[in-house]
């Protein structure tokens, strides 16, 4: 059956302007490192984007070694491009990266321009697009010339592969550089692609200043510290979690019962805001005006709408703000 995308798609989603470009984002996009691989089933992938679409999400996150295996993400993704979207490649933000171990040998990992070329060549051919959207250098290379990796990105936008550049896990000091870089090159760093949650705040250091001064967007990935800032860990490791399959990056042994008090005590103060602890981690983040939208995860469909009720509310008093540091601390 042909798929019909939802008619008021945009009238549920709020959108923001990354940095200072032209692009707006939404406030959740989905990103598919996880669930839709070669070992996921199809189905529930197809099942997955169609509802992100019909709730106004228009960004996907893709990396060339999503999987497992490595490339499948982008098969699998671009197959159901094909089938359903075909006609609305225009409404849709695709992103995708190079930076880690993709292929053996000296040219498949890390920075060079012989890699960073070679990776996207293979990503637009798996997706079977002409271009993406943002394509982004995933790590910083400490042994590449940050000019020669940024050179790249300025070379791939000119070649007409991405329409904008980003970069993912760089400090702000070397981040600092890149953009230093790549504006005398042309082609302004439109967005960074930090791990940012209520566990994990090293951007609140110096980067989301850094970003904000430089007019460069914001994407957090793994904002719900990839699933612990759920409640779905409170009673157990469930079979079908991403800490139980072997394949997942999270282990059981970081469901610690240190983390399963504050994820407790979260959850109780998400239930008196009338949010799901979901719900309650994403807003947290949005509710800071540098942060562009938020890159979630998702196993199911219903994650999807549960997660997008999160930018409904936003707001914190002084009193909640001040709880959710002593739990945090
Ligand atoms: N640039 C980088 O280096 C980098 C690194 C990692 C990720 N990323 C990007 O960021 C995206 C998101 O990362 P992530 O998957 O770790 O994000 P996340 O949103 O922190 O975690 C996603 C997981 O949380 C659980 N979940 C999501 N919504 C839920 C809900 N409403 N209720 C209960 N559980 C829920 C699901 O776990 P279950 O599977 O257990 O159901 C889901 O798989 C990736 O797909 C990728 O695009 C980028």
């Amino acid at each position: 059956m042909s798929y019909t995308p939802a008619l008021h798609r945009y009238q549920s989603m709020e959108y923001r302007r990354c940095g200072n470009s032209g692009l707006k984002l939404p406030v959740v996009s989905l990103g598919l490192w996880h669930n839709f691989g070669g070992v996921d089933v199809l189905e529930n992938c197809r099942n997955i984007l169609h509802l992100a679409f019909d709730s106004g999400i228009t960004h996907f996150d893709l990396a060339n070694n999503y999987g497992p295996p490595p490339g499948s993400a982008e098969e699998n993704f671009g197959r159901i491009l094909r089938q359903d979207f075909h006609s609305y490649r225009d409404q849709m933000i695709i992103s995708t990266k190079a930076g880690y171990y993709m292929w053996e040998g000296p040219y498949g990992d890390w920075g060079s321009k012989k890699y960073l070329v070679s990776s996207l060549d293979q990503s637009l051919k798996r997706m079977g697009l002409e271009y993406v959207d943002i394509f982004y250098h995933h790590r910083p290379d400490p042994d590449t010339p940050l000019e020669e990796t940024m050179a790249t990105l300025d070379l791939v936008v000119r070649q007409g592969k991405a329409l904008y550049v980003g970069i993912s896990n760089y400090g702000a000091e070397e981040a600092a550089r890149a953009f230093a870089i790549l504006k005398k090159l042309g082609t302004p760093c439109l967005i960074h692609q930090p791990k940012y949650s209520m566990f994990e705040r090293w951007v609140e250091g110096g980067l989301l200043q850094l970003l904000e001064k430089e007019g460069v967007g914001c994407i957090p990935f793994s904002p719900l510290a990839q699933g612990l800032l759920t409640n779905k860990y409170l009673k157990g490791i469930p079979g079908d979690s991403r800490a139980h399959k072997p394949h997942g990056f999270l282990k059981e042994e970081q469901v610690t019962p240190e983390v399963l008090k504050k994820i407790g005590q979260l959850n109780e103060m998400a239930i008196k805001r009338d949010q799901t602890l979901a719900q309650m981690a994403l807003a947290w983040i949005l509710r800071d005006k540098r942060i562009t939208s938020v890159l979630i995860g998702v196993s199911k469909p219903e994650q999807v709408t549960d997660s997008l009720q999160s930018f409904r509310n936003t707001w914190f008093s002084e009193e909640e703000l001040r709880r959710i540091e002593e739990i945090l601390k």
